[in-house]
């Protein structure tokens, strides 16, 4: 399989280590390829005037946190993330809604039944095509997460027909072969699912929105 680690905790200390650099550079990058992060905020279907419960996994450096946390201003937040240095940014991103917003350094695990239980919506926005090799099990563990009706919503790299490029994001730990989305409209009730291109059709990209039955 390509860009694959040989265990769940190779791939944890692996994004660990990656993002020691990554996080200082992040914000400053991110903004050029990370397409459609706005966009599926917008999209999850939940109404604004309730108390919501959300979860992100892999939350980075907070820029969706901050999202949610405009656009459902009395939700609660729970990002979560492998990565010491990206937690530590997520702080500073979410400060100004730190009452409603915490914050947890560790990988998402299959199997934790203890934390997340009953979520309205979970976010995973550019984590799962680096949660390899566990990133089918992580979507059956966001489905127990959720309650039912609940939403999981994902952007991520969808594919791109350039070899060259493929090897380019899987030596940044990104396995891009349209691999999400079957697992995806398998296990949940699709909403809506979109592949966009980026800059011309070098990649695609894709939101997808489903919902627990
Ligand atoms: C490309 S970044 C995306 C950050 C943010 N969601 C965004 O859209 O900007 C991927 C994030 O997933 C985190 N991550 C990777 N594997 C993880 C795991 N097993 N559990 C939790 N977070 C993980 C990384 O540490 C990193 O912060």
């Amino acid at each position: 399989m390509p860009n694959t680690f040989s265990s769940v905790e190779e791939q944890n200390q692996t994004m660990q280590r990656y993002y020691v650099l990554q996080s200082q550079i992040y914000d400053l990058t991110r903004w050029s390829f990370l397409f459609g992060r706005k966009q599926v905020v917008r999209q999850l279907p939940l109404d604004p005037s309730q108390a919501h419960k959300i979860l992100e996994v892999g939350c980075g450096t907070g820029y969706n946190l901050r999202l949610l946390a405009k656009r459902f201003p009395k939700a609660q937040l729970t990002g979560l993330d492998v990565s010491e240095h990206m937690v530590n940014k997520a702080a500073r991103t979410t400060q100004a809604y730190a009452q409603r917003v915490s914050l947890e350094e560790r990988p998402y695990t299959l199997g934790d039944t203890r934390r997340h239980k009953q979520m309205d919506a979970i976010l995973f926005s550019y984590s799962l095509t680096m949660i390899n090799p566990q990133w089918a099990a992580l979507l059956q563990q966001a489905y127990a997460d959720l309650k039912p009706g609940g939403y999981v919503a994902v952007v991520d790299f969808y594919d791109s027909r350039f070899p060259w490029f493929k090897q380019h994001m899987g030596n940044n730990h990104v396995r891009m072969d349209s691999h999400l989305s079957p697992v995806l409209e398998e296990t949940f009730d699709t909403v809506q699912h979109q592949v966009k291109p980026a800059y011309g059709g070098v990649w695609h990209y894709f939101l997808y929105v489903g919902q627990k039955v």
